[in-house]
């Protein structure tokens, strides 16, 4: 039977090393550590702070106002975990083979074993087992040693080892390697060394530390005894000091144990008849919680802490497809997600003027500390439904919680702010069909079509933009609304143009729209693409997806997932069955948002296709790159798709709604969520959707089209 709190290599595409090193990443919200050989030095293995990145101009060959100008690339700092162990008479391990690796997620503990050689052939056995402070920025590291066929004495330091070199390549996935960082090195005691690293130009300091429990960071050990050595590892908060290493590997082994049992007390997963996917699913949630930021001024990188792709950006991911999760199960913990896109409100409204609109602000759509880092703006700045995509968490964060504390001090304003944007940014159009607004030469989120009149999810998004301002403009503090000026004309208007706002659509097809231009293209000749020709992205130019019916992603169908009561089933039918056909899922965020349609649907087959290969996803390397990092926003669109998918899961007018479609190959489906101060267990068979009352007042909801008000038993 699998144990579904467990994770081996066993349940895993390969073996190859960048891609276990994903896989079994460990991290907190502010490290990461990859789960690298700890004898050898190589250019993936490193550990990763979120929101330490370091700057240097974009060079354009031909630039342009406004463009974006610098990059921001996280940085990859020296590994925690590595480790230079030799015989007496000086024989250097440096081979190494990995052999088991087991990764509890019950306690965070992650345990590896790996048989290391000298080049004269000499072996022994090394098991790491590491773990992560889940309140503190400690790691506990314990290596353990046993005789092969080399019995002698050992000679083991504990390093901070240096990064090796990379390659470059033209994948835009990818990170680039930074080499202006600044080293320095103090031997603080026997037992401790620090480097503290400076980046020349974001001019941004980081301390790593590690501290011997023995007496030194060099000992020399005697095999037969089967030692075992444990150090401390720790990481500074950015620009600040390392503190003094309090935790031992037991203390700080209590502390991850300790968060993981109060996540799993929400977040736990049942699927009866797949102990498998059980697991798979435990595994994403797992990373999930490991990648957030949760200080309130970084949020999830794309690839979380597991990897350097994207450059540790952050995209609408989180919004759209991560903080549902949190929102539902850890409502503080998104609010802190939310409190960082308050904290670079002042660079999205310079972001706006930049783009000339002079009203509100506009997100960056791949950043860390705010600013536009994306140099294509075709498929980077001209996204700009990620305003919207920020305030549509912003209304699902108010609807779970109604936390009127983050409103007044922050929710409002990013509400207000991206309204005003959308206000300015678009134009009235006289039209045969009648006056209507518009916004011109937007992307939506399928990148394989760019610079397009009215894309349908980003006119409906900024619809709802405009909506939210207006509704939430009745709850906040009055004081509030004067401190930002808002008069009772701008919020009506916002609700006129709201109105107004033109969502196109197609005739021949009878369905929504992508954009004015979409149906006039030709389809993508799919017939003729050799499949070693996907992802499209790696083998065409731009311009020759752009100019084909082909999407990367969900698009429209998204926006249909997002507002159900927009269109009836017959439509969505002819929708989903239409963009299904043109979709690639060359991004990993497509294929959750169509299980979730077919469900809608009734499409079960098909709900559970894309399922599994959303819930599997980086465990079988269904993109192939999960070497340079998990794809974190499809980890949240599993639980995506089983709650608000397989559960019909809901908020419609303020209240809480389920309808149940469970795939015919599991018996029973459970998992909990959060809701306005109560928890809620959600259980699901082939007959019926339950929902039972676990903590807090009683509470009406809708089951299956059924009002009911539920109680604690
Ligand atoms: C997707 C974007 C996404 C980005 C980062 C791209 O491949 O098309 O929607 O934001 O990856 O995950």
């Amino acid at each position: 039977m699998t144990n579904t709190y467990q994770l081996t290599l066993a349940d895993i595409a390969s073996q190859e090393a960048a891609y276990v090193e994903t896989i079994f990443s460990l991290a907190n919200g502010h490290l990461g550590l990859r789960a690298s050989d700890p004898v050898m030095t190589s250019a993936t293995a490193g550990t990763i702070v979120n929101g330490f990145y370091e700057t240097r101009p974009i060079v354009y060959g031909e630039a342009a106002v406004g463009y974006a100008k610098n990059h921001q690339t996280i940085v990859n700092l020296p590994d925690l975990r590595h480790i230079h162990v030799q015989t007496a008479t000086g024989d250097v391990f440096r081979a190494s083979e990995r052999q088991a690796t087991t990764l509890n997620l019950a306690t965070g503990q992650l345990t590896e074993q790996f048989e290391l050689r000298t080049a004269a052939d000499q072996r022994i056995r090394l098991t790491l087992t590491s773990v992560v402070g889940q309140t503190t920025n400690e790691i506990g590291l314990r290596y353990q040693f046993e005789a092969i066929n080399y019995t002698g004495q050992l000679q083991v330091t504990k390093t901070l080892a240096a990064i090796d070199g990379d390659e470059a390549s033209d994948d835009p996935r990818k990170a680039r390697q930074v080499t202006s960082l600044n080293f320095a090195t103090a031997q603080v005691s026997p037992r401790q060394t620090n480097v503290t690293i400076t980046t020349q130009t974001s001019h941004k300091a980081i301390t790593l530390g590690v501290l011997a429990m023995g007496e030194a960071l060099t000992q020399t050990i005697e095999l037969a005894d089967k030692p075992v050595l444990d150090y401390i590892g720790a990481v500074s908060v950015i620009d600040q000091p390392l503190p003094a290493m309090v935790g031992d590997f037991a203390t700080i082994a209590a502390d991850s144990a300790q968060y993981w049992r109060k996540v799993w007390a929400n977040s736990a997963i049942t699927i009866e008849g797949d102990d498998q996917l059980t697991q798979a699913l435990h595994y994403n949630l797992f990373q999930l919680n490991q990648a957030a930021g949760r200080d309130g001024v970084t949020n999830i990188a794309a690839k979380g802490l597991s990897g350097t792709g994207y450059e540790g950006h952050y995209f609408w991911d989180t919004e759209m497809y991560m903080l549902p999760y949190f929102i539902y199960t850890q409502p503080e913990l998104a609010r802190q997600l939310l409190a960082y896109r308050y904290s670079i409100l002042p660079q999205a409204r310079k972001r706006a003027k930049a783009l000339g609109v002079a009203q509100g602000a506009l997100f960056a759509w791949r950043t860390i500390n705010g600013e536009e880092a994306s140099a294509y703006y075709p498929a980077g700045t001209a996204q700009y439904h990620i305003n919207a995509d920020i305030a549509y968490a912003v209304g699902t964060y108010m609807d779970v919680t109604d936390d009127r504390d983050f409103l007044n001090q922050m929710g409002f304003e990013i509400v207000l702010e991206t309204a005003r944007f959308w206000a300015q940014f678009g134009s009235y159009r006289e039209t045969q069909a009648g006056r209507r607004f518009e916004f011109f030469d937007v992307t939506g989120p399928d990148e394989y079509t760019a610079i397009v009149n009215n894309n349908y999810y980003t006119n409906r998004m900024a619809k709802h933009n405009l909506m939210l301002a207006q509704q939430l403009a009745r709850l906040v503090d009055p004081a509030v609304l004067r401190r930002l000026n808002v008069l009772d004309s701008e919020v009506q208007a916002f609700g006129q143009i709201a109105d107004d706002i033109y969502l196109p659509y197609n005739q021949e097809h009878q369905i929504n729209a992508q954009d004015d231009s979409f149906f006039d293209k030709p389809v993508w000749p799919f017939e003729s693409t050799p499949k070693s020709h996907y992802p499209l992205l790696l083998h065409y130019h731009p311009l020759t997806i752009y100019r084909h019916q082909v999407a990367k992603q969900a698009d429209t169908i998204l926006a249909e997932y997002l507002f159900p009561a927009d269109t009836d089933q017959d439509q969505l039918l002819r929708e989903y069955r239409y963009y299904e056909q043109i979709t690639t899922h060359d991004s990993s965020l497509s294929r959750s948002v169509f299980s979730m349609v077919a469900s809608r649907l009734n499409q079960m087959d098909a709900a559970y296709h894309f399922f599994m290969d959303t819930a599997q996803m980086d465990l079988v390397d269904l993109q192939g790159n999960a070497a340079d990092g998990l794809h974190l926003a499809n980890l949240g669109g599993s639980w995506l798709a089983l709650t608000t998918g397989f559960a019909g899961m809901h908020i419609v007018n303020g209240q809480l709604q389920f309808t149940g479609h469970l795939p015919a190959a599991w018996s029973k489906l459970t998992f909990r969520v959060r809701y306005q101060n109560r928890l809620l267990q959600v259980e699901i068979d082939q007959q019926q959707l339950a929902v039972v009352l676990l903590e807090g007042d009683a509470l009406t909801i809708t089951i299956d089209g059924e009002i009911q008000t539920i109680r604690q038993a």
